[in-house]
């Protein structure tokens, strides 16, 4: 199973819902970009746009909030509409915030920077639905995939399997068509790309482009394997 999660990030905030609407037929997820200016130096969205959003698509909303204190924040993103949120590692109190987001009904994710190693995930895998490795330091869209952090993504993959943890593995930094295999090829198996979606002419050509490049690495990766 490989998902594609268009990133909001990049879109028109003028036009969102017809930017959420052109994509959704080659998006699985939508992946929407929650920054609050102190965990990370940028501001984006919260709750009333989510909420707004929920009228126009039946979409998984996937909310990756780069925020300082995430626990005051996951019910108003459940009440607005969010399926999943998913908290950074680095904000510490993490089994309380994956505890709380389950409580709430969402999916809980827990996200780790490029710098942060993988052992200060590895204590929570049991408890999380999603892990997602960051490929770029957060905060902005349109920046180069860090190479270094496939390791991790490998490392996180073959922790997972051999606990026979079913949690997804997602990535989200510098995501297109050129970069995708070696994470498919590393274990990810959610793909979130902005600028490499939005950006692009046609939204839904640029994903469908992403899933084909994502589909074919993983079934080289099969080929491979079964030699
Ligand atoms: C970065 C965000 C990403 C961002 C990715 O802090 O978490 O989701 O939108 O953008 P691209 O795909 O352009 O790197
Ligand atoms: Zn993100």
């Amino acid at each position: 199973m490989l998902r594609i999660a268009p990133s909001v990030l990049s879109a028109d905030f003028g036009n969102l819902a017809e930017a959420v609407g052109e994509v959704a037929p080659e998006a699985d997820w939508l992946h929407v970009d929650v920054m609050d200016g102190h965990f990370v130096p940028n501001i984006t969205i919260g709750p009333p746009v989510v909420r707004s959003l929920r009228k126009h698509s039946g979409l998984f909303f996937d909310c990756h909030l780069m925020v300082t204190d995430p626990g005051d924040y996951l019910e108003a993103f459940r009440d607005a509409g969010a399926d999943g949120c998913t908290v950074h590692v680095e904000v510490g109190n993490t089994a309380a915030l994956l505890a709380q987001a389950r409580d709430l009904g969402l999916q809980a994710g827990l996200a780790v920077n490029p710098e942060t190693p993988y052992e200060a995930i590895d204590p929570f895998l049991d408890q999380a639905d999603l892990i997602l490795c960051m490929t770029v330091h957060p905060g902005f869209g349109g920046q180069a995939f860090i190479e270094d952090v496939l390791p991790k993504i490998a490392r996180t993959r073959a922790e997972l399997d051999r606990r026979g943890l079913s949690a997804e593995l997602e990535v989200d930094g510098g995501i297109d068509e050129r970069t995708a295999p070696a994470v498919v090829r590393a274990g990810a198996r959610v793909l979130v790309a902005g600028s490499a979606i939005f950006g692009a002419e046609r939204s839904w050509e640029a994903a469908r482009g992403l899933r084909a490049a994502a589909v074919a690495a993983l079934q080289d990766g099969a080929g491979q394997a079964a030699k």
